[in-house]
């Protein structure tokens, strides 16, 4: 009996370990940390205060690495510069956690 009630615990334990690493992906909680510097322009939820900005949440991760990747390299000029400047510190690989952080808050 006792040891019945060992294994429901040890079960019950794990399945709740498991859903709190699934919600927190760890890509996702580095894009969150990294668009920290984004937010005064594309709002705290991705979705811009002021309309000569873009919104980002639920954005397609494939175009939103495609943009930054533009703005960075040039290709893609913003009229301010701003988005070319704020791109040059980022990496893909920052860039990709980004752009699977703005996905994951939605349509
Ligand atoms: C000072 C304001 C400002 C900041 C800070 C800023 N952005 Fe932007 N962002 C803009 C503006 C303005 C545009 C639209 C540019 C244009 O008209 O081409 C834009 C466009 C974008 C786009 C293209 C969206 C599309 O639909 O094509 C992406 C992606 C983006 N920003 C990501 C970011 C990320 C990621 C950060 C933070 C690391 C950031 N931005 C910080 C102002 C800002």
């Amino acid at each position: 009996m006792k040891q019945l009630l060992i294994f429901f615990i040890s079960f019950l334990l794990l399945t709740l370990l498991q859903t709190v690493s699934a919600s927190e992906d760890p890509i996702i909680a580095k894009g969150k940390q990294l668009s920290q510097t984004c937010v005064g322009c594309h709002g705290p939820t991705g979705i811009a205060p002021d309309p000569s900005r873009a919104n980002l949440k639920g954005q397609h991760e494939l175009y939103l690495v495609n943009q930054m990747k533009a703005f960075k390299a040039g290709t893609r000029k913003d009229p301010t510069k701003v988005m070319n400047m704020m791109m040059l510190p980022l990496s893909e690989e920052d860039m990709k956690a980004i752009a699977r952080y703005y996905n994951s808050l939605g349509n």
